[in-house]
């Protein structure tokens, strides 16, 4: 299927690996021009050298700390215009509520709501002008349901949730869509070093923890990075102009709810 991106300008924040690195390689693969970002410029540079090398695609590396305004603004500047804003972030870490102190939660809210409503503010009117945008955010199922330790991950991804429901409404005249991608378990890094502290607390081999895991899910599996970035990917499409403020869940079944 032809997307309709090419020549598009794609930027996708925290993307040298997991799943933004997989809605990179996508949109790359859908003749964008990519904007990767991640704070280590080392294992950056070699993402998009194995981007551009898998696709023959423009990758633009741009080495940045997310939530600061430098960072900030050296994404944006990256290209001339942005089409495409795939907005994702480092998750906060597993924690139980008590500890969650003032400074913590100052951090979550940064990085899962106010970094990427910061990033939407300086793009949409652009989009707007020019008809044409695409902005999706990597939420997390977890604003769904609940999950032991995460929080202020479900708190801070519901109020960007719900902070953007009304401003997809205001935009979507103009074939500027606002989308949110809910991954479940995704056999990424991050996963991986959750299960290994689970495992670390449980005195046990992380393979049986991984196998728990894996058999609590209906799909009997962990979701490959590759089905996240090929859903990012139609969500951008030229074809998907009359989808906007849904939030899709990717989770092999795991959510037990009709709606
Ligand atoms: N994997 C899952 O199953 C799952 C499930 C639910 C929700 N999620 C959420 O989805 C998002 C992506 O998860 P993932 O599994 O792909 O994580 P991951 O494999 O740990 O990748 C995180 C990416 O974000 C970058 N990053 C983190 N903080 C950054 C910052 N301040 N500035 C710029 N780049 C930053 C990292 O690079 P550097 O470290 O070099 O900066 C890396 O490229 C997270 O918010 C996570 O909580 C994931």
């Amino acid at each position: 299927m032809d997307l309709g991106l090419s020549g598009r300008n794609a930027v996708v924040c925290a993307s040298s690996q997991g799943l933004g690195r997989a809605c990179a390689l996508e949109l790359a693969r859908a003749g964008c021009r990519v904007v990767i970002n991640g704070r280590d410029a080392a294992a950056l540079e070699a993402a998009a050298a194995e981007i551009r090398a898998e696709t023959g695609a423009e990758v633009i590396p741009v080495a940045a700390d997310l939530d600061t305004p430098e960072g900030q603004q050296a994404l944006l500047a990256a290209v001339p215009q942005v089409d495409i804003l795939v907005n994702n972030n480092g998750g906060p870490p597993f924690r139980d509520f008590r500890q969650v102190d003032q400074a913590a939660m100052v951090a979550g809210l940064t990085a899962n709501m106010i970094t990427p409503i910061t990033l939407l503010q300086r793009v949409i009117d652009g989009m707007v002008e020019r008809r044409f945008g695409r902005i999706v955010n990597i939420t997390s199922s977890s604003v769904k349901m609940p999950l032991p330790g995460l929080d202020l991950s479900s708190g801070a991804r519901a109020g960007l949730t719900g902070f953007l429901a009304g401003v997809a409404r205001s935009v979507v005249h103009a074939n500027v869509t606002i989308n949110f991608l809910l991954p479940g378990a995704f056999d990424t890094r991050r996963l991986q070093s959750g299960q290994e502290a689970a495992a670390r607390q449980q005195g046990v081999d992380v393979g049986v923890v991984r196998a728990q895991r894996r058999d609590a899910i209906p799909a009997k599996r962990f979701g490959e990075p590759s089905e996240f970035g090929a859903a990012c990917a139609f969500l951008c499409s030229a074809q998907a102009g009359y989808i906007t403020g849904q939030s899709l869940l990717i989770d092999g079944g795991a959510y037990p709810g009709i709606l």
